[in-house]
């Protein structure tokens, strides 16, 4: 990262001092802005791994209480991503993870086809035992190739339903198609200017490849600029996954998720162990493909050390986070601010292409900008979104009528007590566990869209004031001064009764 000079020096300056800091230790400096005229539109796309990029810069944490498929899907819809925990069975989190990718169907990869030569009669028996709602299939010959389309149209048509799908379908010359990995942007330009529904893909052998429906592909195409979408069309997804050890399942897990994932979280509270080591190398052998974010660490050595065994993003956060008590427990642990910073550092020009993920401790709308001008590329937040209806669990009443969820540690005595992936996040092994996290409760707070638009509002604004047109500036230029308690309480509504 190219970062000025002066906030080299500021970061510097306070190592020289040994004093590492965190988001109330600092704000952020302002630019003068006569010569910059900024975008109506400020940009905030970026990117959580090498291959996954965000529309929106937030992630939402991979917790038992903070992300199944719901807070997934609700995520990568408002731009960003939410990784699905592991504190579940390899098929519950399958469901979970699969949901995420069928939300919203751009590209049908396995399209049912008919065949020629079957009465229509028996494709309408089809539809209604299998209760299909839709009518159009590709049809193949006997090799499987295509040789043309059935809507629903054409079975409005015939007075006798006992003759081929050949004899009422459109033939192959009269359709358009188009060779399989086509994109849906490029599926919705060809369906459009040739006006047509279905857009069957072909593989080199003529085999059918795939389908894309016009009415799909269009919903998809006018929320393609805020949805967070494959070059299917489909929803980013992510999950996590614990170190290999005796007792976990980690590569069992994945070889189940792939199908349906961009990118895997290798999630540990050590993410500079021996495990998190061995356990990176071989998923990066196994799955080469696969995009794997490891984390957490807070030393700029080990993020290097990550990125140098292959690792596609860093998540970085030992400690800051609102449930947490590792650094209580154990004394470890850096500052979020300089965390980032010196993790962001260390993979300097060599790793530049290695997105850092802040992970944990954002309490206020003004952290996250803190977060991106220490270097940060994403944001991952379990507090500021377990209140919200996405989030697992239930809403509960207090005696004063207010409302509220449960949100605990996944380190907290009631999660290792019941999850193997906490225990194995934990390194909780044997009879003795030593929490590291809390369970508590949040008010609710309804959809997470409101709050994450708050959120956004809020990134945009800072982004504003310190004349960034984009995240990539915010990292780069954005100075930071360091506060005094003093300016701290001056930070906060002071000398006023606002009950
Ligand atoms: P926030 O501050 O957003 O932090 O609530 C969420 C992050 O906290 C981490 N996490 C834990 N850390 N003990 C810890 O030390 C725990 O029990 C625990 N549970 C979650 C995790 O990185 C999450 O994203």
């Amino acid at each position: 990262m190219k970062s000025s000079l002066e906030k080299v020096q500021f970061f510097e300056k306070m190592e020289e001092q040994g004093v590492a800091l965190t988001f109330d230790d600092v704000r952020l400096r302002t630019q003068s802005g006569s010569a910059t005229e900024l975008p109506k539109v400020i940009d905030i796309q970026s990117q959580f791994s090498r291959e996954v990029s965000l529309k929106v810069p937030f992630v939402s944490a991979a917790m038992d209480t903070v992300t199944g498929g719901d807070m997934a899907i609700e995520m990568a819809k408002l731009g960003g991503l939410g990784v699905i925990h592991s504190a579940m069975t390899i098929a519950e989190q399958r469901t979970e993870v699969r949901r995420v990718k069928k939300e919203v169907n751009g590209l049908i990869e396995e399209p049912i086809c008919v065949d020629q030569d079957s009465s229509l009669q028996s494709v309408l028996n089809m539809c209604f035992d299998r209760k299909f709602n839709f009518r159009t299939f590709p049809v193949v010959d006997g090799n499987r190739k295509l040789v043309g389309v059935i809507s629903g149209k054409d079975f409005e048509y015939p007075d006798d339903y006992s003759g081929p799908v050949s004899s009422a379908m459109t033939p192959v010359d009269s359709i358009v198609v188009a060779p399989t990995g086509t994109s849906i942007e490029d599926a919705y330009h060809k369906m459009q200017s040739a006006k047509k529904n279905t857009l069957p893909l072909l593989s080199e052998d003529g085999t059918v490849g795939g389908l894309y429906v016009f009415s799909d592909v269009s919903r998809i195409h006018r929320n393609i600029d805020h949805y967070n979408v494959d070059k299917n069309g489909q929803l980013i997804s992510a999950a996590a996954v614990s170190t290999i050890s005796p007792t976990s399942d980690t590569m069992e897990r994945i070889e189940a998720l792939e199908k349906y994932l961009d990118v895997v979280v290798l999630d540990t509270a050590d993410g500079d162990s021996f495990y998190a080591f061995r356990t990176l190398d071989q998923i990066k052998s196994t799955f080469s493909d696969l995009d794997i974010v490891v984390g957490n660490v807070s030393e700029g050595a080990s993020a290097r050390e990550l990125a140098e065994h292959g690792a596609d993003g860093i998540k970085v956060g030992q400690g800051p986070g609102s449930i947490c008590t590792t650094r209580r427990e154990t004394g470890i642990g850096m500052p979020q601010v300089t965390a980032v910073h010196d993790c962001v550092e260390a993979l300097g020009n060599d790793f530049a292409d290695v997105p850092v993920c802040a992970d944990g401790g954002i309490a206020q709308h003004g952290d996250i900008a803190i977060a991106f001008a220490a270097g940060a590329h994403s944001v991952m937040m379990g507090r500021m979104l377990a209140g919200t209806k996405e989030a697992p669990g239930e809403l509960f009443t207090r005696s004063d009528g207010s409302v509220w969820k449960r949100y605990r540690g996944m380190g907290s005595q009631e999660a290792l007590l019941e999850n193997a992936a906490s225990r194995e996040r934990y390194g909780a092994q044997g009879g003795v566990f030593l929490p590291e996290g809390i369970a508590a409760q949040v008010g609710y707070e309804g959809p997470a869209d409101g709050v994450l638009s708050l959120c956004i509002l809020a990134l945009r604004k800072s982004m504003r004031y310190v004349k960034a047109p984009d995240i990539i500036y915010l990292r780069e230029n954005t100075n930071l001064r360091r506060i005094t308690n003093a300016g701290l309480r001056e930070s906060h509504p002071h000398d006023v009764d606002s009950k």
